[in-house]
């Protein structure tokens, strides 16, 4: 039996503390240095109950990491976990020896795999992954990235990304928030602190005695996959925020800045306040994965696919004092309807906060410019999930962009994909050749695909010469294959 909904305060990420800070103005001096143990935790997730749970440092969501845009943080990943794990930061504008390569394994840090059973697992049963030895990069017990955060301002995540198993890790809790701040958003006057909130939006399903289920094609997990019923991606019926269910947050009659962030494997939501505020546009939105729009955009409601952000302000002053606001799932039914209730306090603090008309300078790509046009055709069928034509290989690239030179790529499908770009953020061009979507704004890194869609994207990729990855965010869909290469040159 599931749990009542709105019966537990909402959690908050606690917030990383540096190993070491660099100090002065030499380019060394500006790194920040952190250390993670992967390890597994038994958390209360539903109460009363024991759940087994994959950690960044003992919780879900694994502790947020605050950067500071173009200091370098360097964060060394320790694995004690029996399994072995790879990190993406996703969002993150990352050479290519730090970005998580698929088969950039860090291995159990017992010894517990060595390179063939490492290989094995991944290329295992009907949707393994062909490679050879060349394609691996194996790390033993802990792995240092080094992310120089040459970027905007924004909300990104970092999570599990190893070939055939990111599914499975990311359910079991794999998964954090890195905000990276700079000057142009702090001069904003935007809500900070206590009502600047990560939420991390995540369905999953227990069984009885609270374990998260999940339907590993192989209990055991040295085979890839999950079963039958559930390749169109893994379903849960409860909804975590910030790893509780349904959760609980009290509210002044203030404005909030909520970054949303869908880290469900395969749920689509659709995000309304109940009851609306007076006047409707219940969300401001001023950001998207990539960071700050130019101008806010208004919503009622907002569609959002696994992996995407949207950074919103809501104004509880809208509301009458007590209120109870629910964030609802217009898109689930019953249990996935719910998501989280803010209580609104009885008050009438004074605010000091405004969304600004103009809130950042976004340079526009022009696609006209564009010295290629390359198309990516997003297929499933019983045969497989494949981009191209073609299930993920280690080492053979789908594309070689020119760093420097501006792109078109097309994305189409016969079905509903979140597609995904590593390394650089990119805008919509177009949606079924009209103009982008009420949910397209700003810079993107994944968009959504929905069936017999085709979505145009410009971008630029810059300053990083290596492999990176395109591939679908359903997390089912990309342990089956449906992800490639892209060398930069
Ligand atoms: Cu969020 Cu390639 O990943
Ligand atoms: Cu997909």
């Amino acid at each position: 039996e599931l749990p009542k909904p709105y019966q537990v305060p909402l959690p908050v990420p606690p917030v990383l503390r540096p190993k070491a800070t660099g100090a002065g103005g030499s380019a060394a001096s500006t790194t920040d240095t952190y250390e993670i143990t992967q390890r597994a935790a038994d958390l209360e997730i539903l109460p009363g109950l024991k759940t087994r749970a994959w950690t960044y440092g003992g919780s879900f969501p694994g502790p947020t990491i605050v950067s500071q845009s173009g200091r370098r943080t360097v964060v060394k990943h320790r694995n004690e976990l029996d399994q072995p794990v790879v990190v993406h930061l996703h969002g993150g504008h990352t050479p290519a020896a730090s970005d998580g390569y698929p088969t950039s394994l860090i291995l159990p840090a017992s010894g517990a795999y060595d390179q063939q059973r490492a290989m094995s697992d991944m290329a295992g049963g009907e949707h393994g992954m062909s490679m050879d030895h060349g394609a691996m990069d194996l790390a033993e017990g802990s792995r240092t990235y080094t992310y120089p955060l040459d970027q905007r301002a924004a909300t990104l995540w970092y999570h599990d990304h190893r070939m055939g198993y990111t599914g499975t890790s990311v359910w079991m809790g794999l998964a954090g928030f890195h905000l990276v701040h700079d000057d142009e958003e702090e001069r904003l006057p935007l809500p900070r602190a206590e009502r600047d909130l990560p939420l991390m939006i995540a369905d999953r399903s227990f069984a009885a005695d609270g374990s998260f289920q999940y339907p590993s094609l192989d209990r055991e997990l040295h085979t890839p996959g999950v079963t039958e019923s559930y390749m169109n991606g893994v379903l849960g019926d409860v909804v975590l925020v910030n790893g509780a269910p349904w959760p609980v947050h009290g509210v002044e009659r203030l404005r909030y800045r909520l970054r949303l962030l869908n880290a469900s494997n395969a749920r689509l939501y659709k995000l309304e306040l109940d009851p609306q505020p007076e006047g409707g546009d219940a969300f401001v939105q001023i950001g998207s994965d990539g960071g700050l729009l130019a101008r806010p955009v208004r919503h009622d409601s907002l569609e959002i696919a696994p992996a995407e952000r949207f950074d919103v302000v809501v104004d509880f002053s809208r509301y009458r004092p007590g209120t109870k606001v629910r964030l609802v799932n217009r898109f689930g039914d019953g249990s996935t309807a719910e998501v989280m209730r803010f209580d609104v306090g009885s008050g009438s603090p004074k605010d000091g906060t405004t969304v600004p008309d103009r809130l950042a300078d976004v340079a526009r790509l022009d696609p006209h410019r564009a010295a290629v046009t390359r198309d990516f055709h997003f297929r499933g069928s019983s045969d497989g999930w494949t981009i191209n034509g073609e299930e993920f290989r280690p080492g053979r690239a789908l594309a070689r962009p020119r760093l420097g030179q501006t792109e078109v790529w097309r994305f189409t499908t016969n079905f509903h994909h979140p597609v995904h770009l590593h390394l650089d953020h990119f805008q919509v061009v177009s949606r079924n050749n009209r103009a982008p979507g009420a949910f397209d704004h700003g810079w993107k890194d994944t968009v959504d695909l929905r069936p017999a869609e085709a979505v145009e994207v410009v971008t630029r990729f810059t300053d990083y010469p290596g492999t990176f990855m395109i591939h679908c965010h359903n997390l089912e869909h990309e342990d089956m294959a449906m992800m490639g290469d892209f060398v930069t040159e």
